[in-house]
């Protein structure tokens, strides 16, 4: 037998050098305003893989990332990434002493946890370097504006404490002219006033890729764009270059030759109306196909796009291919880059009524394999060796 390498049965690709162009306009745009960029690749990057566009991100312009938990921030670490990492979200009780030693900055949103995090620091022997987070009118995380002139006071003068900025976070920021951000910025700026006046000289950071892309004047000292990196555009219907970095692919398992007026798949909710070749294509809804798109779903096979058709079942979809010779083995791409008419995952969010970034985080499958092309090792002061 010919020892021929198989193909993963269902596979995310990712596009690293996307990854890249994409930073590089992200981190352009920034650098323009005088900011720096911090890369958000919290929730294993989007599902793209943490450490890869961590490294890919650094390599293109980033300078710090951003994570939601101490957990995320320390896997970086393990990962040998040594620049600057903010991890903004906790739960109660959990343990921060590794985190302090792996010196990963640490959000905090009230004098509860500044004293938690203090205290972590004092036993740890370290300083905790901490962004402390105004709540502008998210209405999420972050001390309102009664606790905030508590918040900077003690900060000011906890032991343990080093304030290395104030941030908050836009409700409105996917749709650039909305009154509201005009308000965030307005308390955002007053708080920044409130934290000099208690003594602290902090750095400041409020914008998300859509801010990044359309508004320059709130880049501040730092942007904090997510999911522009993975090239989904942050303000629907405009494209701004970048480049979608994940592909869900398979490949097709067998084709057959079908008569009309067959049922195909469970249920029997569609039926051949001619003779047509239908494809057997080995991913389904416990590989991140929606079993909701059944009848909605197009898939890029042998050149062009051709109709899912019955049930999406659990490993396996049917496609129908008309007349035209389909091989075994051929590649399709559930969703990819876009071009020349290839599915999107935006386009699969429009469909479900979601939002992309719950496409792709949604990816991390134990059963689908994570294909990373464009890997460069990571050199300099930000590795750690
Ligand atoms: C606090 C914070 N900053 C920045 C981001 C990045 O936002 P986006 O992916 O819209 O660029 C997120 C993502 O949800 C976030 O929670």
């Amino acid at each position: 037998m010919s020892a021929m390498a198989a193909r993963p049965r269902v596979e995310v690709v990712i596009d690293l050098d996307a990854i890249r162009h994409n930073v590089g306009i992200l981190a352009g745009c920034a650098a323009a305003s005088g900011a720096v960029t911090m890369v958000v690749v919290k929730a294993d990057g989007y599902g793209h893989g943490a450490i890869d566009v961590a490294e890919a991100a650094l390599q293109a312009g980033a300078s710090a990332l951003g994570v939601c938990s101490v957990e995320e921030a320390l896997e970086l670490r393990h990962g040998g990434i040594g620049a600057p990492v903010l991890a903004w979200l906790r739960a109660p009780g959990e343990d921060l002493a590794a985190g302090l030693a792996a010196g990963v900055e640490l959000g905090v949103y009230s004098t509860g946890q500044l004293d938690t995090v203090a205290a972590a620091a004092v036993a740890t022997g370290t300083t905790a370097r901490v962004h402390l987070k105004v709540d502008t009118g998210l209405t999420r995380g972050g001390a309102g504006p009664d606790e905030w002139p508590g918040l900077v006071r003690a900060a000011a003068a906890t032991r343990g404490i080093e304030v290395v900025a104030i941030w908050s976070h836009l409700a409105h920021a996917d749709d650039p002219g909305h009154p509201i951000i005009e308000q965030q910025v307005r308390y955002f700026d007053q708080a920044y006033q409130v934290a000099r006046d208690a003594g602290l000289r902090p750095l400041r950071h409020l914008a998300n890729s859509a801010a990044t892309l359309t508004r320059p004047d709130l880049h501040y000292d730092l942007v904090r764009p997510g999911i522009a990196v993975y090239g989904l555009s942050p303000v629907p219907g405009v494209g701004y270059h970048l480049v979608p970095a994940m592909s869900l692919r398979s490949q097709v398992a067998m084709t057959k030759r079908v008569p009309a007026g067959e049922g195909v798949s469970y249920g029997h909710v569609w039926h051949t109306d001619r003779e047509t070749t239908l494809a057997l294509v080995p991913a389904g809804y416990a590989d991140g196909v929606p079993r909701v798109l059944t009848g909605r779903l197009d898939v890029w096979l042998a050149g062009r796009r051709r109709p899912v058709v019955g049930r999406v079942c659990m490993d396996q979809v049917m496609v129908d291919c008309g007349d035209d010779t389909v091989a075994q083995g051929a590649e399709v791409l559930f969703f990819g880059n876009g071009h020349g008419g290839v599915p999107t995952a935006a386009e699969w969010a429009d469909k479900l009524g979601t939002i992309h970034y719950e496409i792709v985080a949604g990816m991390v499958r134990p059963r689908v394999t994570r294909t990373v092309h464009g890997r460069r090792p990571l050199t300099g002061a930000l590795v750690i060796r």
